[in-house]
C-alpha cells in the first residue's frame, strides 16, 4: 500500500519561533491518525501546513506522491550538487558526504546566486512532481474548530458552493449529493435555514458534510467538538465514527480520548513541535514511555 500523506521533515517558523521541529509522518490511504498534545505543541500547525493555509519554512508534503508543499532544495541532494555552493566546497576537495551535511545543517543555499543549473533543477522537480493547489484542495478537507459556514448563506447554499465554484460538479449534481448526505445526517428539513439559526452541533455537522461534498479523498479535523456544549459533542462524533468506517484517510487533532481509542489506526503524540511517540491506541494510552506524554495522558483521561 502506498502512501496518501508523506510528510518530510517539516520544520515550521513564525518569525524567531520554531512550531514544528522536523516533523517526519507518513500515512496510508485509509489510516485514521489521531494527533494529541498540549496546547501550543503545533497541532493545528501540522494540520494547517498539510491543507497549504500554512507553507512550511522547511521540508516537504506529498499528496499521493505529488509534491504539494513548496520544493524544499536541503531535501534532494542532487539538487543541492548542481549549485554553485556545492562545486565552490567540492572543488576543494572535501568528501562529498561532509560538503552535503554542512550546506543541509547550516541552510547555506542562496536560491538567486544557485546558477542556472540549479535553477533548471528545481524547475524540473516542480514540473514532474508538483500538484496544482486546486486540485490538492478539494482532495484534502478540513474541518475547524469553529464551523465556518457562510451565515448569510442557507444551508443547502452552504454545501453547494465550493463544488460548484470550483467546477468540480455542475449546480445540479452538487445539490443532489447535498440533500443525500442532509438526509444520511437527518438534517434535510433544515436545507433552507441559515447557519445561526441551527444549534453548534448541527452546524458542525453540516460543516463536516460540507468537506464531503467535495468528495474529498484526506479529511483533516481540527478540535471539532472542543466549541460544542458537551451535550452536542456525541452527535459530532457518532457522525466522525461513522465516516471512519468508510475509506476516507482521517487526521483528527482531538482531546476526546475514547474516542480516539475507538477510531484510531495510530495515535501520534506531539510536543513541543515534534513527534515523541506514535503507535496503535493501547500502545500509547496504555504504554506511554515519554514522560511529558503520561504527564499529560494523567491530565486528560
Ligand atoms: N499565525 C501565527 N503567527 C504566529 N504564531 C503562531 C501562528 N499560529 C500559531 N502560532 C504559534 O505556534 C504555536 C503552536 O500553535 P498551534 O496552534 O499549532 O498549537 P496547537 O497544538 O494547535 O494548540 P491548541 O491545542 O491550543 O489548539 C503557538 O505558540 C502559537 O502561538
Ligand atoms: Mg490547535
Amino acid at each position: 500500500m502506498t502512501n496518501i500523506i508523506d510528510i518530510k521533515n517539516v520544520h515550521k517558523y513564525f518569525k524567531q519561533n520554531e512550531v514544528l521541529k522536523g516533523v517526519n509522518l507518513s500515512i496510508k490511504k485509509g489510516e485514521k491518525i489521531v494527533i494529541i498534545g498540549a496546547s501550543g505543541s503545533g497541532k493545528s500547525t501540522l494540520l494547517r501546513c498539510i491543507n497549504r493555509l500554512e507553507e512550511p519554512t522547511y521540508g516537504e508534503i506529498y499528496f499521493n506522491d505529488k509534491l504539494i508543499s513548496e520544493i524544499d532544495p536541503y531535501e534532494h541532494d542532487e539538487i543541492i550538487k548542481k549549485s554553485k555552493t556545492y562545486s565552490k566546497l567540492s572543488s576543494k576537495g572535501i568528501d562529498e558526504k561532509e560538503i552535503l551535511d554542512n550546506i543541509k545543517e547550516n541552510h547555506l543555499l542562496k536560491p538567486i546566486k544557485e546558477g542556472k543549473e540549479y535553477k533548471n533543477s528545481i524547475k524540473k522537480y516542480i514540473n514532474d512532481n508538483y500538484l496544482n493547489i486546486t486540485i490538492a484542495r478539494s482532495k484534502i478537507g478540513m474541518v475547524f474548530q469553529h464551523f465556518n459556514l457562510f451565515n448569510n448563506l442557507t444551508v443547502l447554499e452552504n454545501l453547494v458552493l465550493a463544488p460548484v465554484e470550483l467546477k468540480l460538479m455542475n449546480k445540479e449534481d452538487a445539490t443532489k449529493k447535498a440533500l443525500e448526505l442532509l438526509k444520511r445526517i437527518g438534517l434535510l428539513d433544515k436545507k433552507d435555514e441559515y447557519p445561526s439559526k441551527l444549534s453548534g452541533g448541527q452546524q458542525q455537522r453540516i460543516a463536516i458534510i460540507r468537506s464531503l461534498c467535495m468528495s474529498p479523498d484526506v479529511m483533516l479535523f481540527d478540535e471539532p467538538t472542543s466549541a460544542l456544549d458537551p451535550e452536542m459533542v456525541g452527535e459530532v462524533l457518532s457522525l466522525m465514527e461513522e465516516l471512519t468506517q468508510s475509506g476516507l484517510t482521517m487526521i483528527i487533532v482531538t482531546h476526546e480520548m475514547a474516542f480516539a481509542r475507538k477510531v484510531a489506526s495510530k495515535v501520534v503524540y506531539i510536543d513541543e513541535g515534534i513527534i515523541k511517540e506514535l503507535g496503535t491506541p493501547s500502545e500509547v494510552f496504555d504504554n506511554p514511555k515519554n514522560e511529558r506524554l503520561k504527564d499529560f495522558l494523567s491530565k486528560v483521561i
